[in-house]
């Protein structure tokens, strides 16, 4: 009788599990590449796409593509889309996770990609997540800051998409935001943020800080994990968090940086953190530790935020204000992008900024700016905001006014082609780099070099002039 029964339930437990199989959905979320820790891949090239699913070792993905993501501000427009299947090689299944290998197949053209994984009754949409590269430059710059504006107000969110506006003419291979993005934690701010993210034009990396906290399950919602590595070619991003419990670097992070910061002389490794490691407004548990680790591992450049306000430390602990030429790991802290100054040293000047790192050759070259003018970039320095602006004075033409210390390599601007505009076109100046097509609109976006403290007119060719010395 016992026997019975026991066969029974066991009956009903195997045919209640096969059903549940065959007829309830399973539920996944895609943990990686997205925005805030996107995927820079070149074609051929493999990478993981790590989800989290709704039943334990079963990741439930049965396709992964990618689609060329709408080109920024035409959102709503029928741009042309391409679509490529990837190749998934290879499964991870660890609990609920799954780590499964993907490769870009050869000839996928270099550019922003929105992934797109389906499974059965699911389809998860990461924009903006995947970015194809077949080479990186050998000079290349990336842009960081932190402490962004109050997205409560409209004020907030123009002043946001202006600093977007700029940072898209810089033309960085990356941009870094190193914590305190939204304050408060209301979803329509995490909202407009990512909003104003995907109009830039390069991928995003993000680390939260201790605002976020206002917010947690917003800052996990809309940008996942909170710590993380990003490979851009040979560099490595690595992002943490410090604003865990209370402003700390938490034993399990300390473990994984350990694990992940690639040993001395072998490439190069910029950490982004919140708070900076020495006194004061910094993070206290591993602080020492950290900065040991990172000179260590000859590290160059740390970035931080949280101090609203521009500073550099040396793997001492010492605040350097005297020279940026220093051996050893630099602690740079980076000024608000748009949250209210701080008076943290009596020689600095303060204004809101954003950091310029440039990179040449595997080495870092630069992150300060020279804010008297005099040709040496002053210590600890960030660029301020508002010295870019570009106007279209007419179609066919734009107006760019760099009023910075500073030559732009590589600046890049979209010129919208006038409605009688013959059907080749160059640049007056610069490469055209990519054309959009939007319904009768055409636009060029055309990558130039801007010298420092320049007034430069870029406009439209038919390609016949362009060629004439
Ligand atoms: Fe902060």
């Amino acid at each position: 009788m016992t026997q019975r029964w026991i066969r029974a339930l066991t009956a009903l437990l195997v045919g209640g599990g096969i059903v549940a199989w065959l007829l309830l959905p399973v539920r996944f979320a895609v943990e990686r590449p997205r925005l805030g820790i996107p995927a820079v891949v070149a074609p051929g090239e493999t990478f993981s796409i790590v989800v989290r699913g709704s039943v334990p070792f079963w990741s439930g993905v049965e396709k992964a593509e990618i689609v060329s993501s709408a080109p920024i501000d035409t959102q709503n427009a029928r741009a042309p889309r391409q679509r490529h299947v990837l190749v998934l090689t290879g499964l991870r299944l660890t609990g609920v996770h799954a780590d499964i290998k993907a490769v870009v197949p050869a000839g996928v053209p270099d550019g922003p990609y929105d992934l797109v994984v389906s499974g059965r009754q699911r389809i998860v949409v990461r924009p903006r997540s995947l970015f194809v590269q077949k080479s990186f430059p050998d000079r290349f710059s990336l842009a960081q800051m932190a402490d962004l504006p109050e997205l409560t107000t409209d004020d907030g969110v123009r002043r946001l998409n202006a600093i977007v506006d700029e940072i898209n003419v810089v033309n960085p291979e990356a941009v870094l935001l190193t914590g305190d993005l939204a304050y408060g934690g209301a979803w329509h701010s995490y909202d407009r943020l990512v909003r104003a993210l995907l109009r830039l034009r390069a991928p995003v990396i993000a680390a939260p800080g201790n605002h976020e906290y206002e917010g947690w399950a917003g800052y996990l919602s809309y940008f996942g994990s909170p710590y993380h590595a990003v490979d851009l070619g040979k560099l490595r991003i690595l992002s943490l968090n410090s604003g865990h419990g209370r402003d700390q670097l938490t034993q399990s992070q300390f473990r994984w940086l350990r694990d992940n910061l690639p040993p001395a002389g072998s490439g190069l490794t910029v950490i982004q953190i919140h708070h900076p490691p020495f006194p004061e407004r910094s993070f206290r548990v591993n602080d020492l530790a950290f900065a040991a680790l990172a000179s260590e591992r000859g590290v160059p450049l740390v970035l931080h935020g949280h101090w609203h306000a521009d500073g550099v430390f040396d793997g001492q602990g010492r605040r350097r204000e005297d020279t940026t030429a220093f051996p050893g790991t630099h602690f740079a802290v980076t000024t608000a992008a748009g949250r209210a100054l701080r008076r943290m040293s009596e020689t600095l000047t303060s204004y809101h900024g954003y950091r310029i790192v440039r990179i040449e050759a595997g080495q870092v070259v630069s992150y300060t700016y020279d804010v008297d003018g005099d040709g040496v970039r002053d210590a600890a320095a960030s660029v301020p905001l508002g010295m870019i602006h570009v106007e279209a004075p007419e179609p066919g033409t734009v107006r760019v006014k760099n009023k910075l210390n500073e030559a732009l390599p590589n600046a890049r601007v979209r010129i919208a082609a006038g409605a009688d505009a013959g059907p080749v076109m160059s640049a007056s100046r610069g490469t055209v780099a990519e054309v959009i097509e939007l319904g009768e609109t055409r636009f060029f976006e055309v990558v130039v070099d801007i010298p420092a403290r320049s007034e430069v007119v870029i406009s439209l060719l038919p390609a016949q002039l362009a060629e004439q010395p």
